[in-house]
């Protein structure tokens, strides 16, 4: 018998501070209607260390709202995985800081990195960790502290990028559906489109790099933006041929948020109108691997979201990286049959453990 991944548990958190575009005029010379117009992005989070909000603290209360809404508990994770860029250290893994705040104790955790497709590629990882029977149930989480490895002196980098976490819980099940495919796509040959320089006892390996600033963001936007669209359309297309799907049998795209216009011309290109699209970046900015989940607990949370719908997942980032996901939504089914099972072995008891003459 088969076995299919269904997500049953999404969860997302961001920082309590909101950054509009107004602040940042007040730092960068820049102004609302210049970000307002080249991406659609009006405010974002960024964390405070104070409270905590960093790397891990946020996985982690997404991890929480999402194991709640699968009804859950940490102990039945067998995997958790972790897209970030930017993690508390630089070892261990963000996962295994995670896995110790739950308690998740029988839990393998590991991160990935993947720019703005880690979510997606960690969904990747776990759906076919679950499909070969590796994992039964699993967490994949997105999260970034992008406001970390900021300067707050360029404007053509600050003003895109916020932070935040999102969750899915990923189950194991024996009905067709869920998670249909996932497909991942990387080249490498443009790297250099968007990095942060890496750490503060880095030895320059040449004067060049003598002003360079330690951890910090550097990026080539319009060279980023021209590949973005084609590659975002490219595999959009990929992942809708492998399940024998136009673009009219999707309900819902979930893209990555990283411009609006970005999100624009890759809709174009599918023939999918905007309203069948869910976007946050107006709210959120770029949130690099933690946009996609964000959007989809969001979109799940507004009832945007039935079963049976078919939803389109799709990202591009540093690396480059790319990747989609083809879902057929399948939580409230596979929840309310779960409760129905344990209402059976329930009602069934009594009669197992006092058996009739
Ligand atoms: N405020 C005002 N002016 C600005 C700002 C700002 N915040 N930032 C740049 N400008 C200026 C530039 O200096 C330039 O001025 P000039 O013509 O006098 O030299 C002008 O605006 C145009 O700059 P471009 O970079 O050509 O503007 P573009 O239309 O490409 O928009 C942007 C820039 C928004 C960064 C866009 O290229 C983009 O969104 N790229 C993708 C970047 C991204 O999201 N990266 C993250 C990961 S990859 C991904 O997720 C897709």
């Amino acid at each position: 018998m088969s076995t299919y991944s269904h997500i049953i548990g999404t969860g997302s958190a961001a920082p309590e501070r909101v950054v509009t575009n107004r602040d940042l005029e007040q730092i960068v010379d820049t102004s609302d209607d210049w970000i307002v117009r080249r991406t659609g992005i009006r405010e974002r989070r960024i964390s405070s260390l104070e409270r905590p909000e960093n790397t891990a603290e946020m996985a982690t209360k997404a991890a929480r709202e999402a194991l709640e809404a699968a009804g859950m508990e940490p102990d039945e994770l067998d995997m958790i995985v972790v897209g970030t860029v930017t993690p508390d250290r630089q070892f261990p893994a963000t996962g295994c800081m995670v896995q110790t705040a739950l308690g998740a104790g029988r839990a393998a955790a590991f991160d990935i990195s993947a720019g703005c497709s880690g979510f997606l590629y960690a969904l990747n990882t776990v759906h076919n960790a679950v499909r070969c029977g590796a994992a039964g149930k699993a967490l994949v989480i997105g999260v970034e502290r992008l406001s970390s490895v900021l300067n707050w002196e360029d404007r053509g980098t600050c003003v895109l990028l916020g932070d935040g976490a999102g969750a899915v819980v990923v189950s194991a099940g024996s009905d067709n559906g869920g998670i249909l495919s996932t497909h991942i796509r990387s080249d490498g040959q443009f790297w250099d489109l968007l990095y942060a320089y890496y750490g503060e006892n880095h030895i320059p390996d040449s004067l060049d790099h003598l002003d360079a600033k330690p951890f910090k963001l550097r990026m080539e936007g319009n060279r980023l933006f021209k590949r973005a669209i084609g590659c975002l359309t490219e595999i959009a297309v990929e992942a809708l041929e492998h399940n024998g799907m136009t673009s009219r049998d999707i309900k819902l795209v979930v893209p990555h948020q990283a411009n609006i216009r970005i999100i624009q011309g890759m809709i174009r290109n599918l023939g999918i109108p905007m309203e069948q699209v869910y976007t946050n970046v107006d709210r959120f900015g770029n949130t690099s691997s933690a946009s996609i989940p964000i959007a989809l607990n969001e979109a799940r949370r507004e009832g945007l979201l039935t079963p049976g719908d078919h939803v389109l997942l799709v990202s591009f980032g540093a690396g480059l990286t790319w990747a989609s996901a083809v879902i057929r939504w399948s939580m409230e089914a596979v929840l309310s049959e779960a409760e129905d099972a344990v209402g059976c072995a329930i009602n069934q008891a009594p009669a197992a453990i006092f058996p009739g003459p």
